[in-house]
């Protein structure tokens, strides 16, 4: 029997997820891992039990809860491709949105009423404006955004109607991985920047390409707020803790405040491991914007969030440390 009180964490066997069931574990939790290992990994789920579950799967998620009397959901969960959302985005707002409703259904018939969702800075669209405050009006551009804004909307509905605790964080880009290299970011296919710039510098792909150097941004490139995922860990622990002292919730940045191009985390690699990515140009991808910088201080007044962890070399160094474990070089030759 744990004391440690239960979080499930839909999504654990995921790249943030399993993040924070370590965190989670770290600050006296028990984390109770809910994946249905579509895109996630078996032997990230390490700090707690693992169901292996779908979340459009109500009664399976409303047997959980009670079977490991779980005190509140932290939900990663989702499909997050966003060019795919665009070519297919009956995938998306079925696994996302209808996959929410029910995992919300299965939490309301269990009595659990504390919810975290992952949400994304994706919800703004084109911001148009330097830095992005949640008071911002929300146009997502894409139907991977907009899945995330309508589960907001459905969460400000039930907080009023049911008395959820609902946090939506809006993370803007997870990056980096943990300290001990067990865990970091892995996908098939990779489409992140980070990790797929690596890829290309390893010759795991034949290069990386660049969509789009004609955005108004000061090199043209597309300017992003990266965020290290040990950082995102640390404010969902702060915002579960909001939320067991009776907090309401509400939406909040997750980001640093600066931005950077693609041009600039190519540099950024470069300097780390000494070597240039291989790159090619292509153009603008559909769904892209050209700027997505968060205003980080409305968790900082509210969740006491500081970011720690997010300074550009911390976040290349410690995702080609996991990088280099999570996809051996083929050759000596090419290390
Ligand atoms: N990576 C980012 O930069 C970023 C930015 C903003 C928001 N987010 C959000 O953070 C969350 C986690 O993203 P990630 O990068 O860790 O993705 P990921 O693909 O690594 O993790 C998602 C996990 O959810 C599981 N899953 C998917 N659908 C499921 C279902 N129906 N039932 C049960 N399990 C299911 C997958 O198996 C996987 O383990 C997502 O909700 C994503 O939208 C990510």
């Amino acid at each position: 029997m744990n004391d440690r009180p239960s979080v499930l964490v839909t999504g654990g066997a995921g790249y943030i997820g399993s993040h924070c069931c370590k965190a989670l574990f770290e600050a006296g939790y028990n984390p109770v891992c809910y994946d249905n290992l579509s895109t996630g990994h078996r032997d990230y789920i390490k700090w707690g039990p693992f169901v292996a579950g779908d979340i459009r799967d109500a009664a399976k998620v409303t047997a959980t809860l009670r079977t490991h009397d779980v005190v509140a959901v932290m939900h990663f969960a989702a499909f997050s491709l966003v060019g795919e959302s665009v070519a297919d985005p009956q995938k998306y707002y079925l696994n996302n949105l209808a996959g929410t409703l029910a995992l919300l259904q299965g939490m309301r018939e269990a009595g659990c009423f504390r919810f975290i969702l992952s949400s994304t800075g994706a919800v703004y669209g084109n911001a148009g404006r330097e830095l992005i405050n949640e008071t911002d009006r929300c146009e997502p551009i894409n139907p991977y955004g907009t899945s995330k804004w309508m589960i907001e909307r459905v969460l400000s509905d039930y907080r009023d109607a049911y008395g959820f605790g609902a946090f939506c964080l809006r993370y803007f880009n997870a990056s980096g991985a943990d300290v001990s290299g067990v865990i970091g970011e892995q996908r098939d296919p990779e489409t992140h920047l980070i990790p797929r710039a690596m890829m290309a510098l390893q010759g795991h792909v034949p290069d990386f390409s660049i969509f789009g150097d004609d955005y108004d941004t000061p090199d043209g490139t597309a300017v992003r707020d990266y965020i290290h995922v040990t950082d995102l860990a640390a404010a969902h622990v702060l915002a579960l803790k909001l939320l067991m002292q009776g907090h309401r919730g509400g939406s909040f940045n997750l980001g640093t405040g600066h931005g950077f191009s693609v041009r600039q985390i190519l540099a950024a690699i470069a300097q780390e491991t000494g070597r240039e990515v291989p790159q090619v140009m292509k153009p603008r991808r559909a769904g892209d914007p050209a700027m997505l910088v968060a205003n980080p201080g409305a968790a900082r007044d509210v969740l006491s969030f500081e970011a720690a962890h997010s300074d550009l070399p911390t976040i290349i160094r410690t995702a080609w440390a996991w990088h280099r474990r999570a996809h051996p070089l083929k050759t000596a030759a090419s290390s």
